[in-house]
């Protein structure tokens, strides 16, 4: 189930792009955790929750539409450079999880998508009531 706030249902992205981003990032960030990659390997079991939940604190794509504005601006550069210099997905958990691996072609398709995304309307936003006019 994808939640009403979930980053793709705020961006018109190639079917591509979302498949990537799902594929390579939402075991982490966000609220659809697939729990089979350490099926086997119980012993890291604690690891692994610490570290989804270290992920989800820093960026959840599940709840994006409740980021602020300013919010979504420092996330989206963060995820830009961290496709960059393939921070993410972390290594430790590609070498168990082949399938999450991005190729270059697959990291810059999603950076060019995420070039074209209008950074500006996503910090007017719509309950902003200050009136500059006034003085
Ligand atoms: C195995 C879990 C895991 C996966 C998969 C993963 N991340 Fe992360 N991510 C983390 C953790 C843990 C943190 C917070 C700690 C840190 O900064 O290392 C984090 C932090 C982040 C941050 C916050 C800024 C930063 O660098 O600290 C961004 C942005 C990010 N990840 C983007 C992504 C993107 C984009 C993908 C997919 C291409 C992805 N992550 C895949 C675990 C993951």
């Amino acid at each position: 189930m994808t939640p009403s706030t979930d980053f793709f249902l705020s961006f018109d992205a190639p079917e591509s792009v979302k498949k990537h981003v799902v594929n390579a990032c939402y075991d982490c960030h966000s609220n659809t955790t697939k729990y089979t990659w350490f099926d086997n390997v119980m012993p890291i079991g604690w690891w692994v929750d610490n570290t989804i939940l270290k992920g989800k604190t820093s960026l959840n794509f599940s709840v994006w539409e409740q980021y602020e504005g300013w919010h979504k601006l420092n996330l989206l550069s963060a995820i830009e450079f961290d496709l960059k210099t393939s921070k993410m997905p972390p290594k430790n958990y590609t070498e168990y999880h082949k399938s999450a691996e991005l190729s270059n072609d697959q990291r810059q398709e999603i950076i060019d998508w995420i070039s074209t995304i209008d950074r500006p309307s996503l910090v007017i936003s719509k309950t902003n009531n200050y009136n500059y006019a006034q003085d």
